[in-house]
């Protein structure tokens, strides 16, 4: 707390709190667009939080992506998230399988002595090939477990970032700069007033879903991921976002 106070951190994340409309703002030292280790840290504050507040059975529902990797990274072994079972948000996205959810979902399991569950659908699905695996028993079990998180990790995308890494059609890419789409996350799309503008539709948490959870864990920092961060929080509602003092300087006005 001395070191935070220090660094005028304290102040930053109060500020930004009532900015976003957030129940509560963790700000670690730097930024995360100039070096690793500031990714690392948010990671560290997200793994201290997760222990802090588990509770026996829970599920953890997690987002796929670098930030969300740093966070398993940093988990260690805790006897308060032994029963915990770890799940994926959202289907794959067809990225980089490091990055994908149910890879960040059994690697955090491992770290820290839970339990997991994968989800293996492709996250970009033609409506019929969705209705049809909906129902396959397996997936509709690890999906009513999914949907039943009370604990759900996310990180926010750059919206043009996220649709390239994605392998998003020209058309698609051309429609979310002609809408002004900044900031993305559950694979929703945001412009900076929080409208959704696209939303590639998959199987798993919905935006709606996340109501129904007692915990929403925000991880995003970097100063380029500003505009992301505040088009995406205050719609995904209010609870609890880690990031960085690049992103928070940022986000502030003067
Ligand atoms: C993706 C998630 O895997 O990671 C997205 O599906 C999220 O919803 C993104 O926005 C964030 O990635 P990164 O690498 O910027 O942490």
């Amino acid at each position: 707390p001395l070191m935070k106070d220090l660094f005028g951190l304290t102040d930053l994340e109060k500020r930004l709190a009532t900015h976003l409309h957030l129940k509560r703002v963790i700000v670690v030292p730097g930024d995360s667009d100039q070096s690793d280790w500031v990714k690392k840290e948010m990671g560290r504050a997200v793994a201290r939080i997760l222990k802090s507040i588990a509770q026996p059975d829970q599920v953890v529902a997690v987002a796929g992506g670098t930030t969300l990797a740093a966070v398993a990274e940093m988990m260690t072994a805790s006897s308060s998230l032994k029963e915990t079972t770890f799940v994926p948000a959202r289907g794959g996205l067809g990225e980089a399988v490091e990055l994908e959810a149910n890879t960040i979902a059994s690697q955090m399991a491992t770290k820290s002595g839970g339990k997991y569950q994968l989800l293996h659908v492709p996250d970009q699905l033609s409506d019929e090939a969705r209705e049809t695996l909906i129902k396959e028993p397996h997936i509709q079990e690890v999906v009513e477990l999914v949907r039943s998180a009370r604990i759900v990790v996310h990180g926010i995308g750059d919206a043009k970032a996220m649709a390239e890494r994605r392998k998003s059609s020209p058309q698609l890419l051309a429609h979310l700069q002609q809408e002004g789409a900044v900031g993305e996350a559950f694979g929703y799309y945001f412009a900076p007033d929080g409208r959704i503008v696209y939303y590639g539709r998959s199987i798993g948490l919905t935006l709606e879903d996340l109501a129904g959870a007692d915990n929403v864990i925000t991880v995003a920092g970097g100063s380029d991921k500003a505009a992301s961060i505040a088009a995406v929080c205050p719609a995904v509602g209010g609870g609890t976002l880690i990031t960085d003092e690049g992103a928070a300087r940022a986000i502030l006005p003067m």
